[in-house]
């Protein structure tokens, strides 16, 4: 039978019944949401057919779905959810009803088999619902649901942020349009080729685009084209011994006295946006650079105001090694779908 002869108005449902009778069918009904169909609901069903010769399914309308479950459901229409059930071969017929109590609905129906599905008992059924099937005299079956299936179930797993976000992690597909991020990797190793001053006022121009709370911009920047200099300063960071080597060298520094409310932390965030500007810049430009960690150790911070005889203000926060890169490591993410949190912790 086509799906859509299948559903019967409620106004029609008497006379359903009466031809069922007629023909001595033994009629099961059973009623729900049927809000996204999955197995439990294609299980339970199969099974209800099995215990006469029609199945009969009561669908909620929506405001009943609605006032049982909230107001983000149904998620599928009436007519939509109708449809769906009367699709399976099982279903012999499906009525649409106003609920959220079946017991009118049921009274047309008059079950010889009334099937309920899940946790309920006999005692916890709608005490109307169940007069309803008395005076029918029923057969009430409750039949256990698939374990795990349910659309609260689905409904959750789509909304975590791991399926809106993305899960795979490490592996993730780099979106093409993101690339110049993506590519930002440490460049430790340089060739021996001079930075020249158009790129080093670029990657100034850069840094200094920043953002910086209230527009304090505390940051200041010691270019080290000297050698010598940068060899000194390799001298201070013993994870950034590196920078010897490298053609050039930036120190940035942030002035406290400049800094939003004089706090160091905003100093500190201010100069890191600098920095990652200037990383960002530097790999676009074919650069490759690498971050050298100076604040807050307090050796590498005194080591270079000295060397740089720093006003008391001024701190140093890093040093950059920049050059065009002897190797240049694969983009990458490091995205991690449980650091990812949707709406609430
Ligand atoms: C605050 C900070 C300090 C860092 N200090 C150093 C350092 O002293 N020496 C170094 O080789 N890399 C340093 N790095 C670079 C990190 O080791 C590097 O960013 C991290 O391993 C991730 O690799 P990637 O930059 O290639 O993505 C520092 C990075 C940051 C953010």
């Amino acid at each position: 039978m086509p799906t859509t002869d299948k559903i019967i108005a409620l106004s029609e449902l008497s006379a359903w019944r009466q031809k069922m009778r007629a023909a001595n069918r033994r009629v099961v009904v059973t009623n729900g949401v049927f809000d996204l169909m999955h197995r439990g609901h294609a299980t339970y069903l199969e099974q209800a057919a099995s215990l006469g010769d029609s199945l009969l399914v009561l669908v909620n309308d929506d405001a009943s779905v609605t006032a049982l479950k909230g107001p983000s459901r149904p998620i599928v229409s009436q007519d939509d959810r109708a449809a769906m059930v009367a699709a399976l071969e099982c279903v012999e017929a499906v009525s649409i009803f106003p609920g959220p109590v079946a017991a009118d609905a049921l009274r047309i129906a008059g079950p010889d088999v009334y099937v309920k599905g899940g946790d309920y008992t006999v005692d916890s059924l709608n005490r109307e619902e169940f007069a309803a099937l008395q005076a029918c005299g029923s057969v009430i079956k409750i039949l256990p649901m698939v374990p795990g299936c349910s659309t609260s179930n689905i409904v959750k797993k789509i909304l975590t942020p791991q399926t809106l976000f993305g899960n795979t992690g490490k592996a993730a597909t780099l979106d093409e349009r993101l690339a110049p991020l993506f590519g930002r990797r440490s460049v430790r190793e340089f060739l021996p080729r001079a930075v020249e001053q158009p790129e080093v006022a670029a990657l100034l121009e850069a840094a200094m685009a920043a953002p910086s709370a209230r527009a304090s911009y505390p940051a200041e920047f010691i270019v080290l084209d000297d050698p010598q200099k940068r060899a000194a300063v390799a001298e201070f960071l013993p994870n950034g011994r590196f920078l010897a080597k490298a053609p050039l060298g930036i120190v940035v520094c942030g002035d406290l006295s400049r800094a939003c409310h004089g706090e160091l932390s905003y100093m500190i965030q201010d100069c890191s946006a600098c920095i990652e500007n200037l990383l960002v810049a530097a790999h676009l430009l074919g650069l490759g650079a690498c971050w050298l960690g100076v604040h807050p150790n307090a050796d590498r911070v005194a080591n270079l105001k000295g060397y740089f005889h720093l006003p008391e203000s001024v701190i140093p926060i890093s040093a950059i090694a920049l050059g065009w890169p002897a190797k240049t490591p694969p983009p990458r993410t490091n995205y991690d779908a449980s650091q990812v949190h949707l709406n609430v912790w």
